[in-house]
């Protein structure tokens, strides 16, 4: 076992975690990342069509109508003091992005080049509005290949390839983390005094997803595990274009630039569903349309696909009718804006988007809930809003909560630059008066007691096999639509898979190196957790609202439900149990203001309603 003491641990190396480490050694902390891979290939580089910021390059715009957007789009879960923070520090941080050397399209005037996105709107939702702010369709990719190079610059000391495994908790406090060196077996303990959860999301636990293989959502099983709750895990989002059976995502910024979603019919079916937005409703709208589609019989040879149309003269048809000849595509420009999804298509599918539709269904994509954080990153552990001292988290492993019930495409990638930041700044200044804890005598104790028994396994099961099975239980359960009677067994087979995953689980690598047979196994046992509860936290809520959506509890019910989901885990690997806590009130405070300024009620903006597109 080696040991390594620096001030801050920070966990991934994604955007939040980039951006927190710089953040907290420009503060003058002694910074650690450590990330099971190497940066740059971080999940942060599947985010593609923008990040969004009331900059006004193109269309009037002010960071007020982002934060309406922002709590409008997540459904009224959404914390509105937390919307704020992230609509008013975006323009700052993409800014201050651009001078880090980020390479960002342009307008004819050399500003940074904004896009349509789903739900984004002018005055209140009075119109859609330009705001992604976009380097082609590789944002995400660009955002990390920025920050890695700053945080090289300001001499952050990285450990990739090392897997966190466990958090150390010494006195109800964080002292460090747990990992594996991937490439010798190894066990390194990271001291630190403070320690900053950047890990991804989980997308990983359902079939068809966009999320890469790595992301497993470790962080927050790991913190689940060690007693933090897990905030609104019911709420996973489905972005409505994957690659048919593949999952991998073709941007929001295709409908952005003017794509069209049809059906089997060839008819443009969003006019239907959102008839002032359409094709740019928020995702969990796109999404539950293309599924009655598909249900009504109306999929592409009824395989439960739609077409996803950007060919120019489908594009230019629509803008004709809509009055916006001055907004005509031509191949160049689709091949210019949207490089990297045309080479998946062409790669994948043999399919050319210049000359021919893509077909596409709902993938799972981004986890709403996670680890409980105030607004300065700082981990909660209960409904009073008790901080953890020396424990945060940022990024999609983190619930602030700003993307409420559903996310709005492009706050991913704000939210990880402006909460990285934000619990960069405060890991710094925490660090500062903080004081080292103790060690206890064998950090590692725990978690290699569990890695030696999944290595030592005698018994006849394979984790791909009960990966599979989980992933397909989620998709048919736990999915865009959800009823108890579905997520009941859900919840049954789960109980099932984990118990063979206790009991009855082997691999073939026994070796040290690079044995990602161990790592993979020892990752579906945080994928079966998270599972778990998601799906606990999903029948618990009886309401459906954004991404949560029941078809016994059709309604969203303000009057009960306008509260966060707190779920608890006992700490027992094999058979956990787990209390739900409702207490935790949704902030409403942009509606609240509004009412001491006595604005009348058909004028207040962040009043809950009912959502219309
Ligand atoms: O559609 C997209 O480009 C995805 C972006 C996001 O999830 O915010």
């Amino acid at each position: 076992m080696k040991i390594h003491k620096h001030e801050a641990i920070i966990v991934g190396a994604g955007g939040a975690g980039l951006m927190a480490a710089l953040y907290a050694s420009k503060g003058g902390a002694d910074v650690a990342v450590v990330s099971k891979l190497y940066p740059t290939r971080s999940h942060t580089g599947a985010a593609q069509g923008g990040i969004g910021a009331a900059l006004g390059n193109l269309d009037e715009d002010q960071p007020i109508y982002h934060t309406y957007d922002t709590i409008k789009g997540g459904d009224y879960l959404t914390d509105q003091a937390a919307a704020k923070v992230l609509a008013e520090n975006a323009i700052e941080a993409v800014i201050e992005l651009e001078h880090m050397g980020l390479p960002f399209d342009r307008t004819d005037e050399k500003r940074i080049s904004q896009r349509r996105f789903g739900g984004h709107t002018r005055n209140f939702g009075e119109e859609l509005v330009r705001r992604a702010c976009h380097a082609a369709d590789r944002t995400g990719h660009m955002i990390l290949q920025t920050l890695y190079q700053q945080c090289i610059k300001n001499e952050v000391n990285f450990f990739d390839e090392f897997q966190v495994v466990d958090m150390i908790v010494v006195d109800g406090a964080v002292a460090g983390v747990v990992a594996i060196e991937m490439g010798t077996g190894e066990y390194h303990v990271f001291h630190g005094k403070a320690v900053l959860f950047a890990s991804g999301g989980w997308g990983r636990c359902w079939s068809v997803t966009s999320n890469a293989h790595s992301m497993t959502g470790d962080g927050a099983a790991i913190a689940l595990r060690r007693g933090i709750p897990m905030q609104d895990m019911e709420f996973f989002q489905f972005h409505p274009t994957g690659i048919y059976r593949m999952g991998i995502l073709i941007t929001e910024g295709v409908r952005g630039e003017g794509g069209v979603l049809i059906n089997s019919q060839g008819e443009r079916f969003m006019e239907k569903y959102a008839p002032s937005v359409k094709d740019l409703a928020s995702r969990d709208v796109v999404s539950r349309a293309i599924y009655l589609e598909t249900r009504a019989g109306r999929s592409i040879k009824d395989r439960g696909y739609v077409h996803l149309d950007i060919r120019p003269k489908t594009v230019n048809r629509f803008f004709a009718e809509e009055g916006r000849k001055d907004d005509f595509i031509d191949d160049g420009y689709v091949e210019r804006k949207l490089p990297d999804i045309l080479d998946f298509c062409r790669t994948y599918l043999g399919v050319d988007p210049v000359h021919e539709p893509m077909p596409v269904q709902p993938t799972a994509h981004y986890a709403m809930g996670g680890i409980p954080t105030n607004v300065d990153a700082e981990v909660i552990i209960d409904a009073a809003g008790t901080v953890m001292p020396g424990l945060y988290a940022a990024g999609e492993t983190a619930c602030v909560s700003v993307h409420g019930a559903n996310r709005l495409g492009t706050n991913s990638l704000v939210d990880l630059i402006v909460f990285g930041r934000r619990g960069g700044m405060q890991v710094a200044d925490f660090v500062k008066q903080a004081d080292w804890k103790p060690l206890p005598a064998d950090p590692t104790e725990e978690i290699r007691a569990e890695f030696e028994r999944i290595r030592n396994g005698t018994g006849k099961t394979r984790a791909g096999e009960l990966r599979a099975k989980m992933q397909e239980s989620m998709m048919d359960n736990v999915g865009v639509f959800r009823t108890e009677e579905t997520m009941q067994q859900g919840i049954d087979e789960l109980a099932e898979l984990r118990e063979r995953f206790h009991n009855d689980i082997a691999i073939d690598d026994k070796g040290k190196i690079f044995n990602t047979d161990l790592l993979e196994a020892w990752e579906l046992g945080c994928l079966l957790d998270l599972a778990d509860v998601t799906a606990r936290s999903a029948i618990s809520r009886k309401e459906s609202r954004g991404a949560h959506s029941r078809e016994d509890f059709k309604k969203r019910d303000d009057e009960n439900w306008m509260v966060h989901t707190l779920a608890y885990h006992d700490g027992n690997l094999q058979t956990p149990t787990y209390t739900m806590n409702f207490e935790r009130k949704v902030d409403l405070s942009l509606w609240e203001e509004e009412k001491a300024n006595g604005v009348p009620e058909d004028k207040q903006k962040f009043r809950p309603k009912e959502r219309v597109y």
